[in-house]
């Protein structure tokens, strides 16, 4: 069973990047099942920082492919761009890098609509990477997929019927100008010429692997709290990051994964709108921000940051089937004399039993507290858990407990080194 999914078990930049390029070590396949360009996946590998958005993060290591599944909404102009990055920096992709035939295409007026709805009330405080639009036509079945690049006519008459609809909403309702029908169709072609090497029927290509006992990490993007289904709902993005979304987003059956991999970081952070309750508005918030370097990789929006929550956390834990749990960027937490961490929510005096979803409740509880001792030490260079100081592993053995998640490994830096396995 040689699957492994790893999950952001937060709202997003657990740290998904450097762990999934750790493992990649002992793997041969890393495929990202869902969302596009809104990640920002960082991976540090010794003074180097890259930061990848589409490209699954096993590219570093030589002998992984890398495979972007049916499930992944994919903007060509900014696959291209990163794949031109990474030649620059000396990364060989040729061969290594396979594209999903069915994924939809990202064009240039989801990107608009999503700019232009999120100048409304209702804004959402995406990324402004076209995301939910391109997720709208996916469900309304008449979104264009990389597959339909094939065939001029088709991708004309497609883009057509988009485009005349599309314009009406631009122009009715935002007073924006039209967009070029043929403008689009020669640009995409121009596309299709230079992503024709990586496309395939990758969900083919994961089963025959299956077969062979290759052994798959499923990268996921976001967050679950991000889960168009199971999260915050409607601050969230417009798809499954959650472990459920890789089977779908990759075509590969569920009896196929062996290991749910959850990613926490040992405080909370979130970007854009939405609920948030252990969010500090404090020198402490300042601190982490400052410290962690919390700051989003994809649009630079300073991130929201707060105590963790296990309540949260827990919720996750439960809608994902954490079998591991890795807590990350434990050292930003060095300085602290008392870290807190949320072990309930209280309403109007109440105790909650779950997590709510419904965001006017979310928005309305009250925290409840649990605190720990500060271990007032550098953790950066710490490489064996008995190392750690007792109040770091009895602060990281609770984070396991109130989550129902074993205690897996510990990221103490951004840096492949700086983890270590808990014993
Ligand atoms: P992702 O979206 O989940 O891959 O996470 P991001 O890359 O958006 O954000 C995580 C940030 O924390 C990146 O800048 C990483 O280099 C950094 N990072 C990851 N693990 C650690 C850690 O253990 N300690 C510190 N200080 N930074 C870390
Ligand atoms: P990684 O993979 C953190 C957030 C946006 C916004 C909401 C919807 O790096 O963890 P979207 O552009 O997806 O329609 O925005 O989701 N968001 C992320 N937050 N990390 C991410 O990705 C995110 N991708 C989207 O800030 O609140
Ligand atoms: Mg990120």
């Amino acid at each position: 069973m040689p699957v492994r999914i790893i999950v952001g078990a937060q709202w997003g930049d657990e740290g998904k990047g450097k762990v999934v390029d750790l493992l990649a070590e002992h793997a041969d396949i890393v495929a990202r099942y869902q969302g596009g360009a809104n990640a920002g996946h960082t991976v540090c590998i010794g003074e180097k920082t890259y930061v990848l958005h589409l490209i699954p993060s096993g590219i570093f290591h030589p002998h992984i492919t890398c495979v972007i599944g049916n499930g992944a909404v994919i903007d060509p102009a900014a696959l291209l761009s990163e794949i031109d990055q990474l030649q620059q920096a000396g990364i060989d992709i040729n061969g290594r890098l396979l594209v999903s035939h069915n994924a939809h295409l990202i064009m240039p007026y989801h990107k608009m609509l999503d700019t232009i709805r999120e100048k409304t009330a209702d804004k959402i405080g995406t990324t402004g990477r076209g995301i939910g639009p391109a997720y709208i036509d996916k469900f309304m079945r008449c979104g264009i997929r990389i597959v339909d690049l094939l065939d001029r006519d088709i991708l004309a008459k497609k883009l057509a019927a988009n485009i005349a609809e599309k314009n009406q909403i631009l122009a009715r309702v935002y007073g924006e100008t039209a967009i070029d029908v043929d403008k689009v169709i020669a640009a995409y072609q121009e596309f299709d010429i230079k992503i024709d090497p990586f496309i395939t029927d990758t969900a083919v290509y994961l089963n025959t692997a299956l077969k062979n006992n290759k052994r798959i990490i499923a990268e996921g993007a976001q967050g679950a709290l991000l889960d168009v289904d199971h999260g915050t709902y409607p601050f969230v993005t417009s798809s499954n990051p959650t472990a459920g979304g890789a089977c779908t987003g990759l075509g590969i059956p569920p009896t196929s994964v062996e290991t749910i991999i959850g990613i926490m970081k040992a405080y909370s952070t979130r970007v854009g709108n939405g609920p948030f309750p252990t969010e500090l508005h404090d020198e402490t918030g300042e601190s982490l921000r400052t410290l962690g370097h919390e700051f989003g990789a994809t649009t630079g929006r300073p991130r929201r940051c707060g105590w963790f929550d296990a309540v949260a956390t827990r919720y996750s834990a439960m809608i994902n089937g954490i079998t591991k749990l890795v807590v990350t960027k434990v050292d930003v937490l060095d300085g602290l004399e008392t870290i807190r961490v949320c072990v309930g929510y209280e309403v109007n005096g109440r105790q909650l039993k779950s997590f709510p979803t419904d965001v006017k409740t979310l928005e309305r509880v009250t925290p409840v507290y649990e605190d720990f001792e500060g271990w007032k030490t550098p953790l950066a260079s710490t490489r064996h858990w008995e190392d750690l100081p007792k109040a770091a592993r009895t602060y990281l053995r609770a984070l396991g407990e109130l989550t129902g998640t074993e205690l897996w490994m510990i990221s103490v830096g951004p840096r492949r080194d700086q983890t270590l396995l808990v014993v």
